[in-house]
């Protein structure tokens, strides 16, 4: 049997060619990463969980007209997906302050912002993603005028989208990161949801106790990060609600 081939690896997936021209496999690993991968550790369940997560957000992007890159589920960690031409941007949309945002700007975190922002950090691991203000990004080409004002246009869409799914299920959106790439249809080019959105790529509180349910977990030792990301999945639906995360067994003297 032929072996598909490995298109990239990344820290937490890994993209094959997949089986129709113009597409990729995305298997979701299990690894957790977090201050540009100086903290690392394997989280059992993570990587289905996100591949399950990832599938809900984006197909309901798709029903309310926001298009994104993903096709179908194959399996507990893969996903069939467009390739597309990524934009080397981390689009992030905040609605209350936390992370880098409160730190630069002394804030106190889940400090109400008057409007969501959205702000773009360019993406290169060996620089830490820094933040770039849009005039940079015009200048160096990553993406022209038109692109940013569709590109927030979406970003903004899945805001509001993301934000209302997650109040529904009593869940505070913080703030969330895209990734937009490019696809072409003949000559017509096209800009669309890509990468992933799961708990790793957002902030989530829970409303009534302020409890994170996001990758904070990990980077701030909170507990167990696959436990807050089925509490996610529980809450959506996406897992039945009796489910709970089975840890590996531990040995007792
Ligand atoms: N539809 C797509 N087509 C092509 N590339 C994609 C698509 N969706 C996501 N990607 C890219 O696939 C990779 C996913 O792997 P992963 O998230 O593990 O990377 P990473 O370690 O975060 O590194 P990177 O800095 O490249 O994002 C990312 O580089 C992402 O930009
Ligand atoms: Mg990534």
């Amino acid at each position: 049997m032929a072996r598909r081939k490995l298109v990239y690896e990344g820290k937490a997936k890994i993209l094959y060619e997949g089986t129709e021209p113009g597409t990729l496999v995305q298997y979701f690993k299990d690894d957790a990463t977090a201050f540009n991968a100086q903290k690392k550790e394997i989280i059992d369940g993570k990587g289905v969980l996100n591949n399950r997560l990832s599938e809900f957000f984006m197909m309901g992007l798709a029903r309310i007209g926001v298009p994104t890159h993903f096709i179908r589920r194959l399996n507990m960690r893969e996903q069939l997906i467009r390739q597309v031409e990524i934009i080397p941007l981390e689009v992030i949309v905040r609605n209350f302050a936390a992370g880098t945002m409160a730190k630069r700007l002394g804030m106190e975190e889940g400090t109400p912002l008057p409007r969501p922002i959205v702000e773009f950090s360019y993406k290169d691991d060996s620089l830490g993603d820094p933040l770039v203000p849009e005039e940079y990004i015009i200048a160096f080409g990553w993406a022209s005028q038109q692109d940013l004002d569709d590109i927030i246009a979406l970003a903004l869409r899945v805001n509001d989208f993301m934000a209302g799914v997650m109040h529904g299920v009593g869940i505070k959106l913080i703030d969330f990161k895209i990734e937009v790439g490019r696809v072409w249809d003949n000559d017509f080019m096209r800009l669309i949801v890509a990468d992933e959105i799961s708990p790793d790529s957002c902030r989530l509180w829970d409303i009534e106790s302020g409890r994170k349910l996001d990758k904070d977990v990990f980077r701030q030792d909170l507990g167990d990060l696959a436990d807050a990301y089925t509490e996610v999945a529980k809450r959506l639906g996406v897992l039945p609600s009796n489910a709970t995360h089975m840890p590996k067994p531990t040995l007792i003297n």
